[in-house]
């Protein structure tokens, strides 16, 4: 789910002036993935802090101040038309103080509480997301507002931002992280009804398989990354865009793995560079 952004102050940027997507690790590539259906023209830089994953495991002010100090350095260097905090820790933190000090419009990922609430038949909706985000008031704040009537399962699954590091740079996973995942959830008080899954970070939906197969039968997943996707098409609605060739990725550590980038190349970003 996004939320509210600014509309640009400027109506018709630079029409090779990118979307930064901006993300601790490789996550955020759930939302490029569905930002190149409805944008296949928009050219993109994608920006993993990789010096700072995980997210999931610094402290409220740790990452309030690397992402507002980051994304404060790569918008005046870049100058993207548009940002997106691709990451639901780094937004349920940070995105007001992100959108104070930035002068473009800034797209935050939220937990998809909303069509979870709407979507759930037995009323008990699983949250998977960092330790970090499960613990946000800004959670508290959807919770009250969309699903007050509803039970939300929240539960914390760190492992699974590791694992899709490692899905990516081409390892293989064991099983038996999404199996204890699953009964983690299911094990809580009412865990047994859960019938819908939301996937509240960015990492997790790159697990979507692999999660499906250990929850089984019966259970919906939902994440934000469509209707992000949209959002960032609305924002930029009526702007020109001029795509050269082959994207690129910035990590702030560069990776070595090989499978990484061959994973980075299947999602058309062949230049990679250190920031
Ligand atoms: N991708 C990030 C999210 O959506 C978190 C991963 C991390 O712990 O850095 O929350």
């Amino acid at each position: 789910m996004s939320t509210a952004a600014r509309p640009s102050t400027d109506a018709s940027p630079d029409p090779a002036a990118p979307v930064l997507l901006f993300d601790s690790g490789v996550g955020g590539l759930s939302i490029l993935a569905e930002l190149r259906a409805v944008l296949p023209q928009a050219p993109v830089i994608y920006a993993a802090d990789t010096a700072g994953l995980p997210y999931g495991e610094k402290t409220e002010a740790q990452i309030a101040a690397r992402v507002a100090g980051l994304l404060g350095r790569m918008t005046e260097r870049l100058r993207p038309r548009l940002v997106c905090i691709a990451c639901n820790t780094a937004s349920t933190i940070a995105l007001g103080m992100v959108r104070e000090v930035l002068a473009v419009p800034v797209v935050g990922t939220v937990p998809a509480i909303k069509p979870a609430a709407m979507a759930s038949r037995s009323g008990h909706i699983g949250l998977l997301g960092t330790e970090a985000t499960i613990r946000q008031a800004y959670v508290d704040r959807l919770e009250q507002e969309f699903a007050r009537d509803r039970h939300l399962h929240r539960h914390a699954a760190p492992e699974l931002a590791a694992a899709a590091e490692a899905k990516l740079r081409g390892e293989s996973v064991e099983d038996e992280i999404f199996r204890r995942v699953a009964a983690g959830l299911r094990a809580r008080p009412g865990g047994e009804a859960i019938d819908t899954v939301v996937l509240a970070c960015t990492h997790f939906s790159l697990l979507q398989g692999e999660l499906s197969r250990a929850f089984g039968a019966g259970v919906a997943f939902v994440d934000g990354a469509g209707g992000i996707a949209r959002r960032i098409a609305h924002l930029t609605q009526g702007q020109r865009f001029e795509r050269g060739g082959a994207d690129r990725a910035i990590f702030t550590r560069l990776p070595e793995s090989a499978g990484l980038r061959a994973s980075l190349h299947h999602y058309g970003l062949d230049h990679l560079s250190a920031f």
